[in-house]
């Protein structure tokens, strides 16, 4: 039996549901071509919703990768004395999040695409890259994280590798949460969690428990 199957950005698409396939919907920023991207891979032991979340984790960036990409982000803010602002947009298959810094022309800004790819728009930010994460189950314990980023310089290639080497620094963290993310949190969440919040309740309410989701759970 064959499977309806896409070529995107150089990487197989293959459909496993039921029924009819539908176009797969992806940003615009997947569609060039193959050799507009640089492709890394590796297998998690954990949940695939926790490489989601920690991905939308953006305010991590400027501490725990302040050695790589991270201080791109942090360091003009922290010399500025700069407040972050930041905007939350959904729509119907996403979640999109601006972040700027009230007193410099620097910002950063990512998306959320259901189910389970996140875009890091460095390229706003004046890096030439932009990195789309997904989260790929391949079991309950374990995830391929795929990760293509979009070179968007000739020069860009040689940056590959400040964006693949502090994975390292997260995947320590994230095997060590058990299971998917949970549904009601007794964290202590601060605003800027907000887009995780929404992402966790579109995965309760419609992938994992659709039936007793209903009950309210706080997102601001
Ligand atoms: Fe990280």
């Amino acid at each position: 039996m064959g499977l309806p199957t896409r070529i995107i950005a150089g990487l197989v698409w293959v459909f496993t549901g039921q029924g009819e396939a539908a176009e797969p919907q992806v940003p615009e920023s997947l569609m060039r071509s193959p050799d507009s991207y640089f492709i890394h891979h590796e297998v998690w032991n954990a949940h695939w919703t926790r490489l989601i979340e920690n991905a939308m984790d953006y305010v991590h960036l400027p501490f725990v990768h302040r050695n790589s990409f991270g201080g791109a982000i942090g360091q003009p803010a922290i010399e500025a004395g700069s407040f972050a602002e930041f905007q939350i947009v959904q729509t119907e298959h996403s979640v999109q999040v601006f972040n700027r810094f009230h007193n410099i022309e620097s910002g950063f800004a990512f998306e959320w695409h259901q189910p389970n790819l996140v875009v890091l728009k460095f390229d706003e930010m004046g890096i030439p890259v932009r990195v789309h994460s997904f989260a790929i189950p391949i079991d309950s314990q374990r995830t391929r994280y795929l990760i293509a980023i979009q070179l968007l310089e000739p020069y860009a290639a040689e940056m590959v590798k400040d964006f693949i080497d502090p994975i390292v620094e997260d995947r320590v963290v994230i095997e060590s949460q058990n299971g998917e993310i949970p549904a009601t949190t007794e964290e202590r969440n601060v605003p800027t969690d907000r887009a995780t919040l929404l992402f966790r309740r579109w995965y309760h309410q419609t992938i994992a428990h659709p039936t007793i989701a209903r009950q309210a759970m706080p997102i601001s």
